[in-house]
Protein backbone atom coordinates (compact mmCIF):
# COMPACT_ATOMS: atom_id res chain seq x y z
CA UNK A 1 0.00 0.00 0.00
CA UNK A 2 1.55 3.60 -0.78
CA UNK A 3 2.49 5.86 1.96
CA UNK A 4 -0.23 8.50 3.13
CA UNK A 5 0.31 12.63 3.24
CA UNK A 6 -1.89 14.63 4.59
CA UNK A 7 -1.26 18.40 4.29
CA UNK A 8 -3.54 20.94 5.57
CA UNK A 9 -4.03 25.03 5.59
CA UNK A 10 -5.37 27.33 8.37
CA UNK A 11 -9.32 27.69 7.33
CA UNK A 12 -9.95 31.22 6.39
CA UNK A 13 -12.15 33.85 7.96
CA UNK A 14 -14.92 34.81 5.32
CA UNK A 15 -15.10 38.57 6.14
CA UNK A 16 -12.98 39.55 3.45
CA UNK A 17 -11.68 37.96 0.62
CA UNK A 18 -8.28 35.61 -0.20
CA UNK A 19 -4.92 38.32 -0.41
CA UNK A 20 -1.66 37.47 -1.11
CA UNK A 21 -0.43 36.78 2.55
CA UNK A 22 -3.55 33.76 2.31
CA UNK A 23 -2.61 32.60 -1.11
CA UNK A 24 1.14 31.99 0.16
CA UNK A 25 -0.29 29.52 2.91
CA UNK A 26 -1.80 28.07 0.39
CA UNK A 27 0.12 27.58 -2.06
CA UNK A 28 3.20 26.35 0.65
CA UNK A 29 0.39 23.76 0.85
CA UNK A 30 -0.22 22.80 -2.82
CA UNK A 31 3.27 22.34 -3.43
CA UNK A 32 3.87 20.25 -0.85
CA UNK A 33 0.85 17.95 -2.25
CA UNK A 34 1.67 17.98 -5.47
CA UNK A 35 5.51 16.85 -4.71
CA UNK A 36 4.08 14.37 -2.72
CA UNK A 37 1.70 12.86 -5.30
CA UNK A 38 4.16 12.57 -7.83
CA UNK A 39 5.93 10.06 -5.64
CA UNK A 40 2.85 8.28 -5.54
CA UNK A 41 1.82 8.93 -2.08
CA UNK A 42 -1.61 8.79 -1.33
CA UNK A 43 -2.16 12.54 -0.74
CA UNK A 44 -4.82 14.74 1.01
CA UNK A 45 -4.40 18.69 0.78
CA UNK A 46 -7.30 20.26 2.80
CA UNK A 47 -8.32 23.87 2.89
CA UNK A 48 -11.65 26.01 3.71
CA UNK A 49 -13.31 28.64 5.62
CA UNK A 50 -13.82 28.98 9.07
CA UNK A 51 -17.43 30.53 9.23
CA UNK A 52 -18.67 29.92 13.08
CA UNK A 53 -16.78 33.30 13.86
CA UNK A 54 -18.64 36.73 14.63
CA UNK A 55 -16.40 38.32 11.89
CA UNK A 56 -19.12 36.36 9.51
CA UNK A 57 -22.40 37.75 11.35
CA UNK A 58 -20.65 41.45 11.42
CA UNK A 59 -20.19 41.40 7.55
CA UNK A 60 -23.18 40.02 6.54
CA UNK A 61 -24.87 42.96 8.57
CA UNK A 62 -28.51 43.86 9.45
CA UNK A 63 -30.36 43.43 6.38
CA UNK A 64 -28.61 39.70 5.23
CA UNK A 65 -29.53 36.38 6.17
CA UNK A 66 -26.08 35.42 7.75
CA UNK A 67 -25.92 32.04 6.18
CA UNK A 68 -26.68 32.79 2.46
CA UNK A 69 -23.85 35.63 2.94
CA UNK A 70 -21.90 32.63 4.38
CA UNK A 71 -22.53 30.18 1.31
CA UNK A 72 -21.90 33.39 -1.25
CA UNK A 73 -18.50 33.84 0.39
CA UNK A 74 -17.13 30.47 0.94
CA UNK A 75 -17.96 29.96 -2.78
CA UNK A 76 -15.65 33.18 -3.63
CA UNK A 77 -12.90 31.20 -1.57
CA UNK A 78 -13.35 28.05 -2.66
CA UNK A 79 -13.62 29.72 -6.57
CA UNK A 80 -10.71 31.75 -6.32
CA UNK A 81 -8.53 28.75 -5.04
CA UNK A 82 -10.13 26.80 -7.86
CA UNK A 83 -9.56 29.45 -10.52
CA UNK A 84 -5.55 29.74 -9.56
CA UNK A 85 -5.39 25.70 -9.67
CA UNK A 86 -4.48 24.95 -6.56
CA UNK A 87 -5.03 21.25 -6.00
CA UNK A 88 -6.59 21.21 -2.59
CA UNK A 89 -8.91 17.48 -2.90
CA UNK A 90 -10.91 18.58 0.43
CA UNK A 91 -12.83 22.42 1.16
CA UNK A 92 -13.94 22.03 4.34
CA UNK A 93 -16.45 24.87 5.47
CA UNK A 94 -17.55 24.57 8.95
CA UNK A 95 -21.32 25.41 8.74
CA UNK A 96 -21.29 21.80 6.43
CA UNK A 97 -23.15 19.03 8.96
CA UNK A 98 -20.47 16.56 8.19
CA UNK A 99 -18.00 19.34 10.17
CA UNK A 100 -20.96 19.86 12.72
CA UNK A 101 -21.22 16.42 13.56
CA UNK A 102 -17.64 16.02 14.25
CA UNK A 103 -17.26 18.41 16.08
CA UNK A 104 -20.35 17.54 18.63
CA UNK A 105 -18.38 14.08 18.55
CA UNK A 106 -15.14 15.62 19.67
CA UNK A 107 -16.69 17.79 22.37
CA UNK A 108 -18.13 14.88 23.77
CA UNK A 109 -14.74 12.65 24.19
CA UNK A 110 -13.40 15.86 26.01
CA UNK A 111 -16.17 16.34 28.25
CA UNK A 112 -16.69 12.85 29.24
CA UNK A 113 -12.48 12.76 29.64
CA UNK A 114 -13.45 15.18 32.94
CA UNK A 115 -10.97 18.27 30.78
CA UNK A 116 -14.59 20.73 30.73
CA UNK A 117 -15.67 22.30 33.56
CA UNK A 118 -17.96 25.75 34.21
CA UNK A 119 -16.89 28.87 35.09
CA UNK A 120 -16.62 32.94 34.75
CA UNK A 121 -14.12 34.52 32.22
CA UNK A 122 -13.42 37.97 33.24
CA UNK A 123 -10.99 39.50 30.81
CA UNK A 124 -10.10 41.19 27.77
CA UNK A 125 -10.87 39.26 24.45
CA UNK A 126 -9.41 40.30 21.03
CA UNK A 127 -12.14 40.16 18.45
CA UNK A 128 -9.62 40.69 15.51
CA UNK A 129 -7.60 37.52 16.92
CA UNK A 130 -11.14 36.02 17.71
CA UNK A 131 -8.85 35.39 21.21
CA UNK A 132 -8.72 35.78 25.03
CA UNK A 133 -5.91 37.93 25.56
CA UNK A 134 -3.49 39.18 28.37
CA UNK A 135 -2.46 42.43 28.99
CA UNK A 136 1.05 40.47 27.99
CA UNK A 137 -0.17 40.01 24.69
CA UNK A 138 -0.89 43.70 23.94
CA UNK A 139 1.54 46.29 22.87
CA UNK A 140 2.79 49.57 24.77
CA UNK A 141 -0.68 51.40 23.80
CA UNK A 142 -2.91 48.52 25.16
CA UNK A 143 -3.52 47.45 21.41
CA UNK A 144 -3.56 44.22 19.65
CA UNK A 145 -0.38 43.99 17.81
CA UNK A 146 -1.70 42.52 14.74
CA UNK A 147 -4.97 44.33 14.57
CA UNK A 148 -4.11 47.50 16.21
CA UNK A 149 -7.49 47.46 18.11
CA UNK A 150 -8.29 47.68 21.67
CA UNK A 151 -9.35 44.65 22.81
CA UNK A 152 -13.26 44.28 24.47
CA UNK A 153 -13.48 44.03 28.13
CA UNK A 154 -16.11 40.90 28.98
CA UNK A 155 -17.52 39.12 31.72
CA UNK A 156 -19.38 36.14 31.08
CA UNK A 157 -20.27 32.57 32.09
CA UNK A 158 -17.98 30.18 29.93
CA UNK A 159 -17.01 26.85 30.05
CA UNK A 160 -13.54 26.19 30.51
CA UNK A 161 -10.93 23.78 29.02
CA UNK A 162 -8.54 22.01 31.39
CA UNK A 163 -5.46 23.10 29.22
CA UNK A 164 -3.22 22.72 32.59
CA UNK A 165 -4.07 18.96 33.04
CA UNK A 166 -1.79 18.96 29.89
CA UNK A 167 1.28 21.49 31.03
CA UNK A 168 3.54 18.21 31.12
CA UNK A 169 2.67 16.38 28.44
CA UNK A 170 2.73 19.00 25.60
CA UNK A 171 6.27 20.10 27.14
CA UNK A 172 7.46 16.51 27.01
CA UNK A 173 6.45 15.77 23.92
CA UNK A 174 7.71 19.45 22.37
CA UNK A 175 11.10 18.06 24.27
CA UNK A 176 10.95 14.12 22.58
CA UNK A 177 9.78 15.57 19.17
CA UNK A 178 11.72 18.75 17.75
CA UNK A 179 10.38 18.61 14.25
CA UNK A 180 6.97 18.74 16.06
CA UNK A 181 6.71 22.79 15.96
CA UNK A 182 9.20 24.53 12.81
CA UNK A 183 11.36 26.66 12.23
CA UNK A 184 13.11 26.39 15.93
CA UNK A 185 12.17 29.74 17.19
CA UNK A 186 9.04 29.08 17.15
CA UNK A 187 9.17 26.06 19.39
CA UNK A 188 10.86 28.07 21.20
CA UNK A 189 8.40 30.68 21.70
CA UNK A 190 5.69 28.19 22.36
CA UNK A 191 8.15 26.02 24.47
CA UNK A 192 8.18 29.47 27.04
CA UNK A 193 4.46 30.06 26.40
CA UNK A 194 3.15 26.60 27.51
CA UNK A 195 5.89 26.58 30.64
CA UNK A 196 4.79 30.15 31.81
CA UNK A 197 1.75 31.41 30.81
CA UNK A 198 -0.67 28.32 29.52
CA UNK A 199 -4.07 28.70 31.47
CA UNK A 200 -7.53 26.92 31.02
CA UNK A 201 -9.33 28.75 28.12
CA UNK A 202 -13.04 29.27 28.01
CA UNK A 203 -14.06 26.63 24.80
CA UNK A 204 -17.53 28.52 24.72
CA UNK A 205 -19.09 31.92 24.50
CA UNK A 206 -21.98 33.63 25.92
CA UNK A 207 -25.20 35.55 24.41
CA UNK A 208 -23.85 34.99 20.19
CA UNK A 209 -26.28 34.42 17.94
CA UNK A 210 -24.27 32.71 14.84
CA UNK A 211 -21.91 29.52 15.60
CA UNK A 212 -22.10 26.33 16.94
CA UNK A 213 -24.57 25.66 20.14
CA UNK A 214 -22.82 23.66 22.73
CA UNK A 215 -24.43 20.29 23.17
CA UNK A 216 -24.30 20.77 26.65
CA UNK A 217 -26.05 24.11 27.19
CA UNK A 218 -27.60 25.67 24.13
CA UNK A 219 -27.37 29.22 25.35
CA UNK A 220 -23.91 28.99 24.72
CA UNK A 221 -21.10 28.60 21.74
CA UNK A 222 -19.05 26.94 21.09
CA UNK A 223 -15.48 29.01 20.82
CA UNK A 224 -14.89 29.30 17.23
CA UNK A 225 -11.58 28.42 17.70
CA UNK A 226 -12.29 25.17 19.80
CA UNK A 227 -14.87 24.72 16.48
CA UNK A 228 -12.11 25.57 13.45
CA UNK A 229 -9.01 23.68 15.19
CA UNK A 230 -11.83 20.45 14.82
CA UNK A 231 -11.48 20.79 10.61
CA UNK A 232 -8.72 18.91 10.64
CA UNK A 233 -10.22 15.75 11.74
CA UNK A 234 -13.57 16.78 9.94
CA UNK A 235 -11.57 17.29 7.17
CA UNK A 236 -10.76 13.13 6.18
CA UNK A 237 -14.04 12.09 7.57
CA UNK A 238 -13.62 11.99 11.93
CA UNK A 239 -16.75 10.93 13.43
CA UNK A 240 -18.03 10.04 9.80
CA UNK A 241 -16.34 7.74 7.60
CA UNK A 242 -14.22 6.49 10.02
CA UNK A 243 -12.03 3.93 7.76
CA UNK A 244 -11.45 7.16 5.57
CA UNK A 245 -10.05 8.67 8.80
CA UNK A 246 -7.24 6.25 10.20
CA UNK A 247 -6.33 6.34 6.57
CA UNK A 248 -5.18 9.51 6.52
CA UNK A 249 -4.94 11.30 10.30
CA UNK A 250 -2.31 12.10 11.76
CA UNK A 251 -1.95 14.81 9.36
CA UNK A 252 1.89 15.19 7.66
CA UNK A 253 1.98 18.99 8.45
CA UNK A 254 -0.34 22.07 9.43
CA UNK A 255 0.92 24.53 8.04
CA UNK A 256 -0.20 28.10 9.66
CA UNK A 257 1.22 31.59 9.69
CA UNK A 258 3.10 32.74 12.92
CA UNK A 259 0.11 34.70 13.77
CA UNK A 260 -1.92 31.29 15.14
CA UNK A 261 0.47 29.25 16.77
CA UNK A 262 -0.68 29.13 19.81
CA UNK A 263 -3.82 27.60 18.80
CA UNK A 264 -2.03 25.06 16.90
CA UNK A 265 1.03 24.35 19.10
CA UNK A 266 -0.46 24.56 22.27
CA UNK A 267 -4.46 24.27 22.45
CA UNK A 268 -4.40 22.05 19.47
CA UNK A 269 -2.42 19.14 20.64
CA UNK A 270 -3.58 19.11 24.43
CA UNK A 271 -7.57 18.85 22.59
CA UNK A 272 -6.46 15.60 21.00
CA UNK A 273 -5.05 14.57 23.99
CA UNK A 274 -7.77 14.81 25.81
CA UNK A 275 -9.65 13.66 23.16
CA UNK A 276 -7.29 10.29 22.81
CA UNK A 277 -6.49 10.61 19.05
CA UNK A 278 -2.65 10.73 17.66
CA UNK A 279 -1.03 14.30 17.54
CA UNK A 280 -0.23 15.77 14.20
CA UNK A 281 3.55 14.81 12.78
CA UNK A 282 4.18 18.72 12.39
CA UNK A 283 2.98 21.90 12.64
CA UNK A 284 4.90 24.47 10.74
CA UNK A 285 4.77 28.05 11.35
CA UNK A 286 5.62 30.56 8.03
CA UNK A 287 6.38 34.49 8.41
CA UNK A 288 4.53 37.12 7.94
CA UNK A 289 5.31 39.06 4.67
CA UNK A 290 4.39 43.20 4.33
CA UNK A 291 3.53 45.10 1.19
CA UNK A 292 6.19 47.48 -0.15
CA UNK A 293 6.97 47.68 4.05
CA UNK A 294 3.43 47.92 4.91
CA UNK A 295 1.47 45.05 7.00
CA UNK A 296 -1.18 43.79 4.83
CA UNK A 297 -4.66 45.18 6.34
CA UNK A 298 -7.74 46.41 4.65
CA UNK A 299 -7.51 49.87 6.40
CA UNK A 300 -4.83 50.50 4.16
CA UNK A 301 -6.44 48.86 1.03
CA UNK A 302 -3.24 47.29 -0.06
CA UNK A 303 -4.29 43.79 0.37
CA UNK A 304 -3.01 42.81 -3.30
CA UNK A 305 -5.65 40.51 -5.16
CA UNK A 306 -4.18 37.43 -6.56
CA UNK A 307 -6.14 36.76 -9.24
CA UNK A 308 -5.02 40.14 -10.89
CA UNK A 309 -1.63 39.64 -10.18
CA UNK A 310 -1.99 36.00 -11.78
CA UNK A 311 -3.44 37.93 -14.93
CA UNK A 312 -0.57 40.58 -15.26
CA UNK A 313 2.03 37.78 -14.71
CA UNK A 314 1.06 34.14 -14.69
CA UNK A 315 0.15 32.06 -11.70
CA UNK A 316 3.65 30.00 -11.70
CA UNK A 317 5.42 33.28 -11.86
CA UNK A 318 4.02 34.17 -8.65
CA UNK A 319 4.37 31.31 -7.05
CA UNK A 320 7.87 30.82 -8.08
CA UNK A 321 8.60 34.84 -6.98
CA UNK A 322 6.73 33.84 -3.37
CA UNK A 323 8.92 30.85 -2.76
CA UNK A 324 12.20 32.22 -3.86
CA UNK A 325 12.59 35.57 -2.47
CA UNK A 326 12.56 34.26 0.56
CA UNK A 327 12.89 31.44 3.45
CA UNK A 328 9.56 29.93 4.08
CA UNK A 329 9.27 30.66 8.21
CA UNK A 330 11.03 34.24 7.85
CA UNK A 331 9.15 37.14 7.19
CA UNK A 332 9.48 38.93 4.23
CA UNK A 333 8.69 41.79 2.24
CA UNK A 334 6.49 42.21 -1.15
CA UNK A 335 6.69 44.25 -4.16
CA UNK A 336 5.97 44.08 -7.24
CA UNK A 337 8.84 45.81 -8.49
CA UNK A 338 11.41 42.92 -7.19
CA UNK A 339 8.56 40.69 -8.72
CA UNK A 340 8.85 42.10 -12.07
CA UNK A 341 12.83 42.15 -11.49
CA UNK A 342 13.04 38.22 -11.06
CA UNK A 343 10.49 37.52 -13.13
CA UNK A 344 12.29 39.25 -16.08
CA UNK A 345 15.79 38.06 -14.62
CA UNK A 346 14.91 34.34 -13.52
CA UNK A 347 12.51 33.64 -15.36
CA UNK A 348 12.09 35.13 -18.82
CA UNK A 349 16.04 35.10 -19.22
CA UNK A 350 16.48 32.33 -16.73
CA UNK A 351 14.55 29.35 -17.65
CA UNK A 352 12.43 30.55 -20.21
CA UNK A 353 15.37 31.54 -22.46
CA UNK A 354 17.44 28.59 -21.81
CA UNK A 355 14.71 26.40 -22.99
CA UNK A 356 14.20 28.75 -26.07
CA UNK A 357 17.66 28.25 -27.07
CA UNK A 358 18.16 24.80 -26.99
CA UNK A 359 14.71 23.80 -28.57
CA UNK A 360 16.11 26.22 -31.46
CA UNK A 361 19.34 24.19 -31.50
CA UNK A 362 17.67 21.11 -31.51
CA UNK A 363 15.22 22.47 -34.43
CA UNK A 364 18.84 22.77 -36.51
CA UNK A 365 20.55 19.63 -35.34
CA UNK A 366 17.72 17.90 -37.05
CA UNK A 367 18.28 14.35 -34.31
CA UNK A 368 16.51 12.50 -32.86
CA UNK A 369 16.41 12.06 -29.11
CA UNK A 370 15.70 9.11 -26.91
CA UNK A 371 12.98 9.03 -24.27
CA UNK A 372 14.11 9.91 -20.64
CA UNK A 373 13.08 7.93 -17.68
CA UNK A 374 14.10 9.85 -14.98
CA UNK A 375 11.40 10.96 -12.25
CA UNK A 376 11.15 12.14 -9.12
CA UNK A 377 12.22 9.66 -7.20
CA UNK A 378 15.81 10.25 -9.42
CA UNK A 379 15.99 13.73 -8.27
CA UNK A 380 19.06 14.38 -6.02
CA UNK A 381 19.25 14.18 -1.93
CA UNK A 382 19.50 17.40 -1.35
CA UNK A 383 16.26 18.72 -3.19
CA UNK A 384 14.49 15.73 -1.28
CA UNK A 385 15.78 16.84 1.78
CA UNK A 386 14.58 20.32 0.65
CA UNK A 387 11.25 20.02 0.38
CA UNK A 388 10.86 17.39 3.25
CA UNK A 389 11.63 20.45 5.42
CA UNK A 390 10.11 22.70 3.73
CA UNK A 391 12.90 24.66 2.52
CA UNK A 392 11.65 25.81 -1.00
CA UNK A 393 13.64 28.59 -1.86
CA UNK A 394 16.71 25.52 -1.51
CA UNK A 395 15.12 23.64 -3.96
CA UNK A 396 14.47 26.72 -6.15
CA UNK A 397 18.28 27.74 -5.48
CA UNK A 398 19.14 23.86 -7.07
CA UNK A 399 17.06 24.46 -9.98
CA UNK A 400 18.56 27.60 -11.04
CA UNK A 401 22.06 26.18 -10.14
CA UNK A 402 21.12 23.78 -12.70
CA UNK A 403 19.49 26.28 -15.26
CA UNK A 404 22.91 28.45 -14.68
CA UNK A 405 24.95 25.64 -15.50
CA UNK A 406 23.83 24.34 -18.72
CA UNK A 407 23.62 28.35 -19.98
CA UNK A 408 27.27 28.96 -18.91
CA UNK A 409 28.09 25.39 -20.94
CA UNK A 410 25.92 26.80 -24.06
CA UNK A 411 28.28 30.64 -23.53
CA UNK A 412 31.76 28.56 -22.73
CA UNK A 413 31.30 26.47 -25.62
CA UNK A 414 29.35 27.80 -28.02
CA UNK A 415 27.40 25.48 -28.89
CA UNK A 416 24.96 27.38 -31.60
CA UNK A 417 28.49 27.30 -33.87
CA UNK A 418 28.64 23.53 -33.92
CA UNK A 419 27.22 21.60 -36.39
CA UNK A 420 26.20 17.42 -36.96
CA UNK A 421 27.74 14.96 -34.29
CA UNK A 422 29.43 17.56 -32.40
CA UNK A 423 25.85 19.75 -32.33
CA UNK A 424 23.89 16.14 -30.96
CA UNK A 425 26.78 15.42 -28.80
CA UNK A 426 26.54 19.20 -26.81
CA UNK A 427 22.90 18.88 -27.11
CA UNK A 428 21.98 16.10 -25.60
CA UNK A 429 23.08 15.99 -22.33
CA UNK A 430 21.49 19.83 -21.97
CA UNK A 431 17.76 18.06 -23.42
CA UNK A 432 18.27 15.45 -20.75
CA UNK A 433 18.96 18.03 -17.92
CA UNK A 434 15.78 20.31 -18.98
CA UNK A 435 13.85 17.14 -18.73
CA UNK A 436 15.27 16.43 -15.43
CA UNK A 437 14.42 20.27 -15.03
CA UNK A 438 10.85 20.11 -15.94
CA UNK A 439 9.71 17.32 -13.29
CA UNK A 440 11.83 18.71 -10.50
CA UNK A 441 10.10 23.05 -10.99
CA UNK A 442 6.38 20.54 -11.22
CA UNK A 443 5.61 21.17 -7.88
CA UNK A 444 6.46 24.55 -7.90
CA UNK A 445 5.44 25.34 -11.77
CA UNK A 446 2.76 23.02 -11.84
CA UNK A 447 1.56 24.98 -15.72
CA UNK A 448 4.91 25.76 -16.93
CA UNK A 449 6.57 21.78 -16.17
CA UNK A 450 3.94 19.67 -18.46
CA UNK A 451 5.05 22.87 -21.54
CA UNK A 452 8.33 21.79 -21.15
CA UNK A 453 7.88 18.10 -20.71
CA UNK A 454 5.29 18.28 -23.68
CA UNK A 455 7.94 20.24 -25.80
CA UNK A 456 11.38 18.00 -24.74
CA UNK A 457 9.69 14.47 -24.72
CA UNK A 458 11.18 13.56 -28.38
CA UNK A 459 12.05 12.17 -30.75
CA UNK A 460 12.07 15.57 -32.83
CA UNK A 461 11.94 18.64 -30.78
CA UNK A 462 10.98 22.37 -32.69
CA UNK A 463 11.37 26.17 -31.51
CA UNK A 464 8.70 26.58 -28.38
CA UNK A 465 6.87 29.87 -27.92
CA UNK A 466 8.59 32.07 -25.20
CA UNK A 467 7.18 30.82 -21.44
CA UNK A 468 7.12 33.67 -20.42
CA UNK A 469 7.63 36.87 -21.87
CA UNK A 470 9.69 39.99 -21.04
CA UNK A 471 7.40 42.04 -19.19
N1 LIG B 1 -9.61 31.29 10.86
C1 LIG B 1 -8.32 31.38 11.45
C2 LIG B 1 -7.56 30.08 11.28
C3 LIG B 1 -8.24 28.85 11.82
S1 LIG B 1 -7.35 27.42 11.48
C4 LIG B 1 -8.01 26.26 12.43
C5 LIG B 1 -7.55 32.51 10.81
N2 LIG B 1 -7.96 32.89 9.60
S2 LIG B 1 -7.34 34.09 8.73
O1 LIG B 1 -8.24 34.28 7.61
O2 LIG B 1 -7.08 35.22 9.53
O3 LIG B 1 -6.00 33.52 8.13
C6 LIG B 1 -4.79 33.64 8.82
C7 LIG B 1 -3.69 32.99 8.00
O4 LIG B 1 -3.60 33.61 6.70
C8 LIG B 1 -2.33 33.16 8.60
O5 LIG B 1 -2.05 32.22 9.62
C9 LIG B 1 -1.45 32.93 7.38
O6 LIG B 1 -1.44 31.58 7.08
C10 LIG B 1 -2.24 33.67 6.29
N3 LIG B 1 -1.84 35.08 6.21
C11 LIG B 1 -2.65 36.17 6.37
N4 LIG B 1 -1.90 37.30 6.17
C12 LIG B 1 -0.63 36.98 5.88
C13 LIG B 1 0.54 37.71 5.58
N5 LIG B 1 0.57 39.02 5.56
N6 LIG B 1 1.68 37.02 5.32
C14 LIG B 1 1.71 35.65 5.34
N7 LIG B 1 0.61 34.94 5.63
C15 LIG B 1 -0.57 35.56 5.91
O7 LIG B 1 -6.61 32.97 11.41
Amino acid sequence: MSKKYYVTTPIYYINDKPHIGHTYTTVAADILARYHRSLGHDTVFSTGTDENSSKTSVAAGNNQDVQKYADDMAGKWEETWKNLGLSFDVFVRTTSKQHKTAVGRFFNKVYEKGDIYEGKYEGLYCGGCEAFVTKRDLDEEGLCPDHKQKPETVSEENYFFKLSNYREALLNHYEKNPDFIQPDSIRREIINFVRDHATDFSISRQGLDWGIPLPLDKTQTIYVWFDALINYLSAIGFGIEEKKFVKYWPADVHIVGKDIIKFHCAYWPAMLLSAGIELPHQVFAHGFFTINGNKISKSLGNAIDPIKLRDEYGFDAIRYFLFSEFPFGADGNFSEERLRERYNSQLANGLGNLVARVAKLCEKSEFQFHTTSFTIKDAPKEYHEALEHLRFHEALGLIWDYISTIDRQISEEHTWKLSGTALKNALEPKVEKIREISILIEPFLPETAPIIQQHFKGPLIGAIDPLFPRK
